[in-house]
């Protein structure tokens, strides 16, 4: 392993995880189709893997939001860069990210989600950096509970890179990485 990262959760638990919210959610959602919203980018690898471990009828809908400046600049400065395609009137929703920090884009989007009429929404995080939390929000199924340190991997990106990490690795060194941004290309292939 990389002197610059190590692995936080690895891809088989994480495999394991997913595989069990799968079943949370299919327990709770029997007899109903939920529409699943990911939020891009970087719940795309989670949404993946999720959508296969829940054994219901379901959609799934896509949505690009932007955020400007620091977390606490961006309050109330959130924009929707893409919208999804269907409408959720009347429809069971469930969120799907891939982390949860300040809570400041989800508060913003289950806002602007509520107002199109949903029957219910709940969110579903792969991590919940809830040390991070300014806007209180519930949600409902948390993967793993994250520590306050930088991670990248399973669609987690550094400048973009690195999002296709089979693991999720801590990076305790951020400025190390910002040298060399390339350091963690040879853990790519494993
Ligand atoms: C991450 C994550 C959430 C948001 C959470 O997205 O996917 O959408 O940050 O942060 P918050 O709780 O502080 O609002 P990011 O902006 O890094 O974009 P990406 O998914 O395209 O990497």
């Amino acid at each position: 392993m990389s002197e610059v990262a190590s692995v936080l959760f690895g891809r088989e638990d994480i495999r394991r995880r997913v595989e069990e919210l799968g079943r949370s959610i299919t327990g709770d959602y029997e007899g109903r189709e939920p529409v699943l919203i990911s939020v891009l980018k970087g719940g795309s690898m989670f949404l993946a893997d999720l959508m296969r471990s829940i054994a219901l009828p379901l959609e799934v809908e896509f949505m690009a939001i932007s955020r400007y400046g620091n977390a606490t600049e961006s309050l109330g400065r959130v924009r929707i860069l893409m919208d999804m395609r269907g409408d959720i009137v009347g429809r069971h929703v469930i969120v799907v990210e891939d982390i949860v920090d300040t809570g400041l884009t989800l508060s913003y989007l289950i806002t602007t989600l509520r107002a199109r009429g949903p029957e219910s929404i709940a969110i579903c995080t792969l991590l919940d950096r809830s040390v991070r939390r300014i806007a209180p929000i519930d949600v409902r199924y948390v993967g793993f509970d994250c520590p306050d340190r930088f991670v990248v991997g399973y669609g987690l990106d550094h400048r973009e890179r690195y999002r296709n990490l089979a693991d999720i690795l801590a990076v305790p060194d951020v400025a190390a990485l910002e040298r060399d941004p390339g350091a963690l290309t040879p853990l790519l292939a494993g």
